[in-house]
């Protein structure tokens, strides 16, 4: 650093990033690539260890993140816990700088300051860039705690050799930004493949309005479009959830709640832009009524009422024939009562999807409701996939297995 012009790694654009800050003088080089991070896309929260606050203020990584900053196991951030908050919610972490002192209490396994304590409770990659003297770089019992960091599968990106603050010139230059970049963008594509990638998910019935108070339906829980969009964001994806259903929201998904047909493909025009792949898990409703009651239908108004329905447009296939849908994996399912394999595969063709996970919806112990999903996926390039009976988590995580080496 300076930070130099290189470009955000597509990896880093949408993860959680924690960045630590120990008390260095290149602390003020932290801020401009939290400012270069948040600006791309990630999401980026600090921690400072109270030396690092006489370097740079924590205003300063609030205002460039637009987050709170830690800068102690008790500070007031909301959260009850702030001590595991941090290294829960993280998808990676850079220490840095990283000084003597802080490798030292990191090697020993020590957890007393906001900064210790959030990389002991890290479930992520990490990633140390050192930067301090070249004397105490060198020093032995420097490059044993680096060594045992290393050993436990931090990884550590070498200080540069150059000018030292001390007015000595030798090793111990913090890395620069683009150096720091590549470590955390290897990192993140060895721990979650499909970083980088951005999945569009449906899920739950649509509900189509019949008067302000009355849809109709269907029996969709929207459980498993929920756990595609877990097991999609788990794996590092950035995630957009459009879904009529309201779950919690699992870490790091883009929830979009919708209602209709028409306003569900109106967000999925929105969101195709970019995607790598639509995962239609979302039970569109087949027809809605013709005509929404301005007011209440009343019941004495009518001893009987006759609906009037329309069709509702099929919204992948519309999607497959514009030029950005195009571009997209599209992956359906069919909900079917019988003969799974040969109605997927029409619906498959007819809908011009790349594959369709077909389920039956006759049985009781799977499917709709239920945490249990079983059926047969089917590709356009013919391959077919037996899905036995696993949990839907478990069958997100399949689809997505089989999907991943087909994207382009
Ligand atoms: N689908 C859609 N738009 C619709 C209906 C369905 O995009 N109006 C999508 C669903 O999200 C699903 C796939 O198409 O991924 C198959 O849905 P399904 O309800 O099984 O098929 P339909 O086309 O509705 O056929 P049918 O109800 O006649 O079986």
């Amino acid at each position: 650093m300076p930070l130099d012009p290189a470009p955000v790694p597509n990896e880093l654009k949408g993860l959680r990033l924690a960045l630590l800050v120990a008390g260095g003088i290149a602390a003020y080089k932290i801020v401009d690539l939290a400012s270069a991070l948040t600006q791309a896309g990630a999401q980026v929260r600090v921690a400072m260890t109270a030396s690092a606050t006489r370097f740079v203020g924590a205003p300063s990584f609030q205002g460039v993140t637009g987050n709170p900053v830690l800068t102690g196991l008790w500070s007031a951030d909301g959260s009850p816990e702030p001590h595991v908050a941090l290294g829960d919610w993280a998808q990676l972490i850079l220490l840095a700088p990283a000084t003597a002192n802080i490798i030292g209490r990191v090697a020993g396994g020590r957890s007393d300051d906001i900064v210790t304590a959030t990389l002991l409770a890290s479930r992520c990659p990490i990633v140390v860039a050192p930067a301090m003297n070249d004397a105490m770089w060198s020093k032995r019992a420097v490059q044993e705690n680096i060594a045992a960091l290393r050993r436990r599968g931090v990884v550590v990106v070498e200080p540069e050799s150059g000018h030292l603050a001390s007015g000595h010139v030798g090793a111990g230059r913090l890395a620069n930004a683009s150096a720091l970049m590549k470590a955390m963008a290897d990192a993140v594509r060895s721990t979650y493949d499909l970083a980088g990638r951005r999945v569009v998910v449906t899920a739950g019935g649509t509900r189509e309005p019949l008067d302000p108070v009355r849809y109709i339906s269907n029996y969709s829980s929207g459980k498993m479009g929920f756990a595609i969009a877990a097991a999609a964001a788990d794996r590092g994806a950035r995630v957009a959830l459009v879904t009529t259903a309201a779950h919690p929201a699992h870490q790091g998904i883009d929830v979009r709640p919708v209602e209709t047909a028409d306003e569900m493909l109106a967000e999925l025009k929105r969101d195709l832009a970019g995607a790598d792949l639509l995962v239609m898990a979302a039970a569109v409703a087949d027809f809605r009524p013709a005509r929404i009651a301005d007011d209440k239908i009343r019941r004495e108004d009518t001893s009987k009422l006759t609906l009037e329905l329309e069709q509702v447009p099929d919204l992948v296939a519309a999607l497959g024939k514009e030029k950005e849908g195009q571009r997209v994996f599209r992956v359906g399912f069919a909900a079917e009562g019988s003969d799974l394999a040969a109605k997927g595969l029409e619906k498959m063709k007819k809908k011009g999807l790349q594959a369709i996970v077909a389920n039956d919806i006759s049985r009781k112990d799977i499917g709709f409701g239920s945490d249990h999903n079983e059926g047969v996926m089917l590709f356009a390039d013919g391959t077919r996939e037996e899905l036995p009976r696993m949990t839907k988590r478990e069958m997100a995580d399949r689809i997505l297995d089989l999907v991943k080496p087909r994207l382009k």
